[in-house]
């Protein structure tokens, strides 16, 4: 028997999974999953491509459905089917897919404010107060208010497209592969972007990657796929210590790659 949780006392875990299990026909991506996420922290979630980080992140979204298992947001469980309770997750969830695409036509505020106006009411000078607040903790300004995607850098589009993300205030954040495909510099500030943001709106932040160069300047939690399951879940110097093969090839491996890039 599980006690539901006392709606004043959050707990500290933001998002629980337990025995999570999906595939796909004769195919199985996760064989039993189970993870805490603590609130407030940073969480990175590795593993190869094609080991399931972006179907995780889509059962937490409650997009999928799992096969076996449970994923509980805030102490509420996502349950697919269950459009209304989805909804109510949901306002809880910000997510920045990988790419982290812009609407093309519209200019950065209508970007940051898309959300704004779909589901609050507010003032229009409520709403510039808030797109100028929201622009300022990506470190961009109103004169970037009225630009087009299209006149932005790679790393511009990425603050802008985050700043939408956080605009209605979620209390967890998730990153599908954010700095995939921008060159070092961009992959940096975007990591440390992250990083400031968390701290700053107290968000609890799961960031899915397969780059472990970055990795250790910025998470406060690791959780590694691989073959289904997590091979190693804890503190990022904890890596170093694990005696599973798989974990130590996965993490060295790159290691060695980032060694040799530095000389
Ligand atoms: N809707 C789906 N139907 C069938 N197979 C899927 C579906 N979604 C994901 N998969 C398979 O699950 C595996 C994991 O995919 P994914 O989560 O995207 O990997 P990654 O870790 O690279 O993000 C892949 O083999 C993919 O082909
Ligand atoms: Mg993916």
């Amino acid at each position: 028997m599980t006690l539901a949780p006392s709606p004043s006392k959050q707990s500290d875990l933001a998002v629980e999974i337990h025995g999570l299990e999906k595939g796909f026909g004769k195919f199985k991506i996760h064989c039993g999953l189970d993870l805490e996420v603590p609130r407030g922290k940073v969480t990175y979630i590795m593993g190869g491509s094609g080991s399931g980080k972006s179907l995780l992140l889509k059962q937490i979204m409650g997009f999928v459905a799992p096969d076996k298992g449970t994923i509980k947001v805030n102490g509420q469980e996502v349950k697919a089917s269950d459009r209304k309770q989805l909804k109510e997750v949901r306002k809880n969830l910000g997510i920045l897919f990988q790419n982290g695409a812009l609407f093309d036509s519209l200019n950065v505020y209508n970007n940051v404010a898309f959300s704004l106006k779909e589901h609050l009411r507010l003032k229009k000078a409520e709403r510039d107060e808030r797109v100028q607040q929201l622009l300022e903790s990506v470190d961009l300004s109103m004169d970037h208010a009225y630009k087009m995607p299209a006149e932005l850098s790679g790393g511009q589009r990425k603050r802008v497209a985050l700043a939408r993300a956080i605009a209605l205030k979620p209390s967890v954040m998730l990153y599908d592969e954010p700095t995939t495909g921008l060159d070092p510099l961009t992959t940096m500030m975007v990591t440390n972007l992250i990083k400031d943001v968390s701290s700053k709106h107290k968000l609890t932040s799961i960031v899915i990657s397969h780059d472990t160069h970055v990795v250790f300047n910025v998470a406060e939690h690791i959780a590694f796929l691989k073959d289904g399951v997590f091979k190693y879940v804890g503190p990022p110097q904890g890596v170093f210590r694990s005696p599973d093969p798989d974990v130590r090839e996965f993490f060295s491996l790159e290691e060695r790659h980032q060694n040799l890039e530095d000389t």
